[in-house]
This record gives C-alpha cells, structure tokens and sequence, in this order.
C-alpha cells in the first residue's frame, strides 16, 4: 500500500497534537453546557473517535451520512444525505465534525439540513480545509489544519474506500487515478 503513497502531508504526530489542541478548544468554549455531535459519515469515524476522547464534556454523538464523491475523486457537486434526522436537535448546541472542507457544497448542504431542526447554536468542526477549492462561501468554525491544493486519503479520507486506515494524512502517486 505505501507503495502508492506519494508524499506525507500531515504526520501521525502533527494530527495527534492539533486534534488534542481542538478536544481543549471546544472543552473551554462549551463550557458547562452538553454537545451534539453530528459525525459526517464515513470519512470523520478516525478524527472523531479521536477527537471526543480531548472533550471533557458531556456529549450526545450521532452520524449523518453524506456522499458526493462515488468512486472519483473529483466532486458530482450532488450531495446525498442518507436518512431524516431521528434524533432531537431543537433547542441543544449543535458541532458538526468534518474530514475536509473542499468545495464546499457537502457541508453548505448538511448545515442547512440541521439548522432547519433548530438548534440553539450550531458550528462546524473541520480536520483539513482546502480553501482554494471553494465553490460556497462556508468555513469551519474549528479547523485541524489547511490543506494544500491536492487530493489527499488517510486518517478516514479515502480514494474509493481505500487508504482510510492510515494514520497519516498523504497525497497519491499520480498512476494511481489511472
Ligand atoms: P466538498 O463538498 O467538495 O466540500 O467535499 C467534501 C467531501 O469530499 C469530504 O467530506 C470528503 O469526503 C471528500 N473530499 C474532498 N476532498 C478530498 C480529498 O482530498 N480526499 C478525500 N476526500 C475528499
Ligand atoms: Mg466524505
């Protein structure tokens, strides 16, 4: 596998220190208060596993799940949100957890899907941000770290359900899209 990896962007030790600094970030900003965490399926299941165990909190963790990608890596620009939200989120402060902001349109759709259920606050949790590449004018509220200009697979990103399991985050050797 790491025959197709091309460069490490973010080390195992750089995700680890930031994704701790958020956990603190948030545990001080909430304050007294209880989350709602709404996970953005599939690619935020290792950033989120890791970043609520930094959240000294009482929390209430969900998922949504929302695809635009299919097997390309290069966006439809359609964003499918699996399911109605069964959960109550009227009135409870809302953060929703993100692998990456890129054009923009997955999380532009998802944050009015929850807002329409009115929470009393809601904000947006990003590991990467590739803000060269947006199409809507959103940015996160939290954010890991920004992103160059390049498709990137690993800690729960992948290229067609591949390279989620890395502990890392990296680019792809280019043989690899042909
Ligand atoms: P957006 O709707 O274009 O902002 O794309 C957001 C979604 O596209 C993310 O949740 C990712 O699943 C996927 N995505 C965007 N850029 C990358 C990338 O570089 N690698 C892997 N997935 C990506
Ligand atoms: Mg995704």
């Amino acid at each position: 596998m790491n025959d197709s990896i091309k460069d490490i962007i973010f080390t195992e030790e750089m995700i680890q220190k930031r994704v701790a600094e958020l956990g603190a970030e948030l545990t001080k900003d909430y304050a007294g208060k209880s989350l709602l965490i709404i996970g953005v399926l599939k690619g935020c299941f290792m950033f989120l596993a890791d970043l609520v165990r930094h959240i000294n909190l009482d929390c209430e963790i969900r998922f949504l799940t929302a695809s635009s990608y299919g097997f390309s890596s290069v966006s439809s620009g359609k964003v499918n949100i699996d399911g109605d939200i069964d959960f109550d989120v009227e009135g409870k402060d809302v953060i929703i957890i993100e692998d990456i902001l890129d054009s923009g349109i997955t999380l532009t759709a998802l944050r009015a899907f929850v807002a329409k259920h009115k929470p009393a606050s809601l904000k947006i949790c990003a590991l990467l941000d590739k803000p060269e590449r947006r199409q809507l004018p959103i940015t996160a509220d939290y954010l890991g770290y920004e992103c160059p200009n390049e498709f990137v697979v690993g800690y729960g990103l992948d290229y067609a359900e591949r390279y989620r399991n890395l502990p890392f985050v990296a680019s792809l050797k280019p043989e690899v899209y042909s």
